[in-house]
């Protein structure tokens, strides 16, 4: 079924990891205070996708959202990602197991598509293996049938995105990466990403990045700007083309991370940050 009105690329994603019985109260308050894309994965083991649906539901009863507003992203993981709880039978192909995944978020969310559909790792971490390959034939499938709108890859180095784009004729619209200060924020995947107008999603840019938040550029830029830490690392991140992602399960941090999209720093300030030594 063909979608008609694609949601708009976000500016900011609130995942959904770690947050067992509280995942249908902190997204139905997320998306109060504002969020309107959602990030989450059919991997029982660090994810509640149905209480994701859940909380989605009560915005809808609510009327915070429709769910045309909403950009919806979720992933498929390998049996290793996984505990016992799967979202498909371990028994059949690669393939089948993307479409029964896909089915089972699709009931979760309580959608018939969702905007983005992530593979949560490739197989392997050396590069881009068979396996990775006939997954990702199979979601570029699920697309074409309607039930994503848009693919992406998740926890990938330079050299998997190199042989993945040598491999098939798609290159994906999303990576998502944790990104590191100390490896240049990920420079190498950024710039290939940039190169191919793929879309940088970045996550743990503060838990990663303890250092930076205590480094006297930030608390002095945070100082002037009266912002707060946080907000200085949301704003670099957006300002060097990244779509960031907040985690955050406190009510003030949510309107303090979505506030970051008011906040612009100067460019030497941003060519600082990305250049930061830690
Ligand atoms: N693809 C993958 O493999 C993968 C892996 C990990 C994560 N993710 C996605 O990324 C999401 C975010 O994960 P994450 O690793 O970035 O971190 P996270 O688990 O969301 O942790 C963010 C931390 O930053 C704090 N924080 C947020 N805003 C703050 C603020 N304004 N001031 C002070 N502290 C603030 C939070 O504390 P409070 O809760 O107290 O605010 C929390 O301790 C996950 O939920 C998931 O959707 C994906």
């Amino acid at each position: 079924m063909p979608i008609s009105q694609p949601s708009p690329i976000p500016e900011f994603l609130y995942g959904t990891a770690w947050k067992e019985g509280g995942t249908p109260a902190l997204t139905a308050l997320a998306l109060r205070a504002g969020f309107r894309a959602i990030d989450t994965a059919n991997q029982r083991r660090h994810y509640f996708e149905a209480g994701v649906g859940q909380g989605l539901a009560a915005a809808y009863r609510e009327g915070v959202i429709t769910r045309a507003d909403l950009f919806l992203q979720t992933k498929f993981t390998y049996q290793p990602g996984q505990d016992h709880r799967l979202p498909y039978d371990p028994a059949a192909s690669l393939s089948v197991q993307v479409t029964q995944s896909l089915a089972s978020s699709l009931e979760h969310l309580g959608t018939d598509y969702v905007d983005s559909y992530v593979l949560h790792g490739p197989s392997s971490g050396y590069g881009w293996a068979e396996a990775d390959a006939e997954v990702w034939e199979s979601m570029m499938k699920e697309r074409d049938a309607g039930r994503t709108r848009l693919l992406g890859v998740s926890n990938v180095s330079l050299r998997h995105l190199e042989q993945m784009v040598a491999a098939h004729t798609e290159a994906p619209a999303f990576v998502q990466n944790r990104c590191y200060a100390r490896l240049g924020w990920d420079r190498e995947v950024r710039s290939f990403c940039t190169e191919r107008k793929i879309i940088y999603q970045g996550f743990s840019l503060l838990t990663a990045n303890v250092e930076v938040l205590n480094h006297p550029l930030v608390t002095g830029l945070a100082a002037r700007a009266n912002a707060k830490l946080a907000q200085i690392v949301f704003s670099f991140a957006r300002a060097v083309g990244m779509l960031p992602i907040t985690g955050t399960s406190d009510a003030e941090h949510m309107k303090q991370d979505l506030a970051s999209r008011e906040l612009t720093l100067p460019p030497e300030a941003v060519s600082a940050i990305e250049s930061l030594a830690c």
